[in-house]
């Protein structure tokens, strides 16, 4: 067998494990592997080179991917989806693993609708890919928020301040719940529950009443908040799935300015932007990486095509990669319910 890997999307540091998974298990079977260049866009341009043993040594802990990635869109037109197709034709492969997030995975979705041996493996730092209960990246990308808090919270401290910590998070508010609550910060912002900027200058103004001169709010790019004029992203350039750029919103900068002038309190933004999506991955995902990738190879190798690898509680299982694609996983009340403030 000849089995086509790709990673598409935004990369996030785990890919490589399971990358250099994928090359290991598939060459105790004797296969060989192909990797394919920057996502689909490698299926259409058709730009591959072979993945072997030693060209993927070293690189378990490495972020970033070995194959590069893009965020081009097959489905975009009739031609390109019909030449993604034909890779499996014309490039001798015999199955593909995407390794990617919704969107990557809805085409890998339409691909095995129509019958193409293919599996997905979940990766994302957003976290929000649906019956899976962890994605490659997001792991990593928790400790590099909770890691950048700790370092702003000195700051803010010694400048009796008021900063707004902005995380990536499109429509879910893993990032900025998870990393929030692991560096105790004092107000979290999700996409999932519309704030009102009423109710964060009543928490700044409740810190410093009660004694406490300074406030760590964490906010996620998505989150919409009432009574307040962010610019409207949906008129903002928007790349080959439909999603807009939601970092132009710059919510942070906007809350900080409107805390800063109603409470009179100095506000400072900082948006933690793309170090969420780099650095050295954790043992968490280097080990989820590693275990997604020998399961992709043992699913191909049992003919279980057309599902995504899925961690369910501590196991790997396969869930079918139409009930995945397009739709987003979001936080649920569990984890709403531990969100401060709680005054
Ligand atoms: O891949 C998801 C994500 O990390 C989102 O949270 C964020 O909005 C987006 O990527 C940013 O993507 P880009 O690198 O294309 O600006």
């Amino acid at each position: 067998m000849n089995i086509g890997v790709l990673t598409g999307g935004g990369d996030c540091p785990g890919l490589n494990a399971a990358v250099r998974g994928i090359t290991r298990a598939a060459s105790l079977k004797g296969w060989t592997v192909t990797g394919i260049r920057d996502g689909w866009r490698g299926t259409i341009e058709r730009e591959t080179f072979p993945l072997t043993i030693e060209n993927t040594d070293g690189i378990l802990d490495v972020g970033g991917t070995i194959l590069g990635s893009s965020r081009t869109n097959p489905l975009r037109t009739p031609e390109s989806y019909t030449q993604a197709q034909s890779v499996f034709d014309e490039m001798g492969l015999d199955a593909l693993i995407a390794i990617g997030g919704d969107d990557t995975l809805s085409v890998a979705a339409a691909l095995a609708s129509d019958g193409h041996p293919i599996v997905g493996i979940p990766k994302t730092i957003d976290n929000d890919v649906p019956k899976t209960d962890a994605c490659i990246g997001f792991d990593t990308a928790v400790e590099t928020i909770a890691s950048s808090v700790a370092h702003l919270r000195t700051t803010t401290m010694s400048h009796h301040r008021v900063t707004l910590v902005e995380t990536m998070g499109r429509e879910a508010g893993w990032l900025a719940a998870l990393g929030g609550l692991a560096s105790g910060s004092d107000f979290i912002g999700v996409p999932e529950k519309q704030l009102n900027i009423e109710d964060v200058i009543g928490h700044v103004h409740q810190r410093y009443d009660s004694g406490t001169n300074f406030s760590i709010v964490v906010i996620a790019e998505g989150t919409e908040v009432a009574g307040l004029d962010l610019k409207n992203a949906a008129v903002q350039a928007s790349d080959e799935f439909g999603h807009v750029i939601l970092s132009t919103r710059s919510i942070a900068e906007v809350v900080a300015h409107k805390i800063e002038k109603v409470t009179g309190k100095e506000s400072r933004a900082c948006v933690l932007g793309h170090l969420q999506r780099g650095g050295t991955p954790t043992t968490f995902d280097r080990v989820l990486g590693t275990r997604f990738g020998f399961a992709a190879i043992d699913f191909l190798a049992k003919n279980k095509h057309g599902q995504m690898t899925a961690l369910v509680g501590l196991d790997i299982k396969p869930i079918p990669l139409v009930e995945i694609g397009g739709k987003s996983r979001t936080l649920d009340e569990s984890y709403l319910k531990l969100l401060p403030p709680f005054v």
